[in-house]
């Protein structure tokens, strides 16, 4: 039997129902905010990817899918090689929404100089080439908003209230939602304390894992991230950014929680928060499930002011966030607080005889004409069987057409929760239903 690829899954029944809904409650949430719709292309050349969330990230060497047709793939390996592509031919699929539509601003210019932000929404498959477990899929759905045009600590703040609120309009309790937050300082701060961080593992860097021994190297703030024990201990001592912050990033962090406190909302200082992609600096947040943590952060974000330039454009400073639509589902069943869909009521018509069958068919499409939920029987069931299919879909009403009935222009029309039935003028069975 063919089987899915491993770490993906296939979205039908209530759960596909769940995915959608989420997207409904995104539109008219993010909509009362201003954020409008955007979709780009699941696949983008690969150095879309690399300008902006690191050469040197996880995401970027280990991570990402590649994208090559059958063709160029025999044609690569006959000419030597990747290298030999041009860059429009080295393609990957997406392992993140943000640098697509960062992309997609530079390209369409759709913040054009002076011109107020652009806030835009997405609802789409993500590919990340990961080792499949619990809450870490290949390819998962993510939700996210980009606000492109404005460095103001205003618009990060603005996002995440809308972000909590979005949590709790899909059933997280208040109380059960942690957001950490940090500032990643900016080109004029960071580069000294990356030299800062850089000398201080070298003077341990026997006691750290392979992987923070080079990352010592391209990367030391990833080591905050690091797993390990021994490195995490190391970490634990190591010099904070949050003392290296310049003046104006100082400043946007303090306005960022000033807005934060005025709007109500509950975050937790957390400095050695840095996050896995490269194109962040000030403003970092992720948010946690209380007593799901082990499904890992549902929700995370910031700001990426130099993105726009790395991909080709002029300066546009932006900010956003995407959580995991697995995730947060898996977070709320491991809090007990999965909801029980609203499947709509169908109105069933029922045969008595199978030669009504297109009597049927015809009063099915009247029905649907007037907006109505119309289900039948395919299949010859027996009348009890069609009453027993009609129960299962949770029918309102059953019609039941009867050749005597209907030969005096009238059909029986049962009432599924009080159980009474009636007969009605086939002329007026519209009217009655609506
Ligand atoms: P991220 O933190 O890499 O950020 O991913 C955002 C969310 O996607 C995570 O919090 C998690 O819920 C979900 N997620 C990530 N990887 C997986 C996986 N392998 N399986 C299941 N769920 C996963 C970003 O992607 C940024 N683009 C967010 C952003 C938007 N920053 C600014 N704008």
């Amino acid at each position: 039997m063919a089987q899915r690829v491993q770490g993906t899954e296939d979205l039908f029944g209530s759960y596909m129902q769940r995915w959608l809904e989420v997207q409904d409650l995104a539109r008219e949430l993010f909509g009362r905010y201003g954020y409008e719709a955007i979709e780009t292309p699941a696949i983008e050349q690969v150095d879309t990817f690399v300008h902006g969330i690191g050469e040197s990230s996880d995401v970027v060497r280990k991570e990402m899918f590649r994208v090559m047709s059958g063709a160029l793939l025999e044609r690569s390996f006959e000419e030597g090689g990747e290298q030999n592509l041009k860059a429009r031919q080295r393609l990957a699929l997406r392992p993140e929404g943000t640098a697509g539509i960062v992309r997609a601003v530079v390209e369409h210019d759709l913040v054009p100089q002076g011109a107020a932000p652009v806030k835009v929404y997405y609802a789409a498959p993500m590919f990340r080439g990961e080792r499949p477990q619990k809450g870490r899929l290949r390819q998962f759905h993510q939700l996210g908003v980009e606000a492109m045009g404005a460095p103001d600590a205003s618009l990060d703040a603005e996002l995440i209230v809308m972000l909590m609120e979005f949590f709790e309009a899909l059933g997280f309790p208040h109380e059960s939602l942690k957001l950490r937050i940090n500032s990643m300082g900016d080109d004029t701060c960071r580069p000294a304390y990356r030299d800062l961080l850089s000398e201080f593992l070298h003077t341990l860097e026997a006691e750290l894992c392979d992987d923070c021994r080079e990352r010592a190297n391209i990367n030391p703030l990833r080591c905050f991230d690091c797993k390990n024990e021994g490195c995490q201990t190391i970490m634990s001592e190591a010099p904070l950014l949050r003392e290296s912050l310049c003046d104006e990033c100082s400043a946007h962090y303090e306005e960022l929680k000033g807005y934060l406190d005025s709007a109500g909302v509950a975050y937790e200082e957390d400095p050695r928060l840095v996050r896995g992609l490269d194109y962040y600096m000030r403003t970092v947040f992720e948010i946690d499930a209380l007593g799901a943590e082990s499904v890992g952060a549902i929700g995370g974000g910031g700001r990426y002011d130099g993105l726009a330039e790395l991909e080709g454009g002029r300066h546009t400073p932006g900010v956003g966030f995407a959580l995991g639509f697995e995730r947060i589902e898996l977070a709320l069943a491991e809090l007990g607080l999965v909801r029980e869909q609203n499947k709509p009521a169908p109105i069933f018509i029922a045969l008595a005889a199978s030669d009504l069958k297109s009597e049927a068919f015809r009063l099915a499409q009247e029905l649907r004409a007037e907006k109505h939920y119309v289900e039948m029987d395919y299949q010859g069931r027996s009348l009890k069987s069609q009453f027993k299919l009609a129960d299962k879909l949770g029918a309102r009403y059953v019609i039941v057409l009867g050749p005597d009935e209907l030969a005096a222009g009238q059909v029986m029309l049962r009432d599924m929760k009080s159980h009474e039935q009636r007969s009605v003028m086939r002329s007026e069975l519209i009217h009655e239903l609506s």
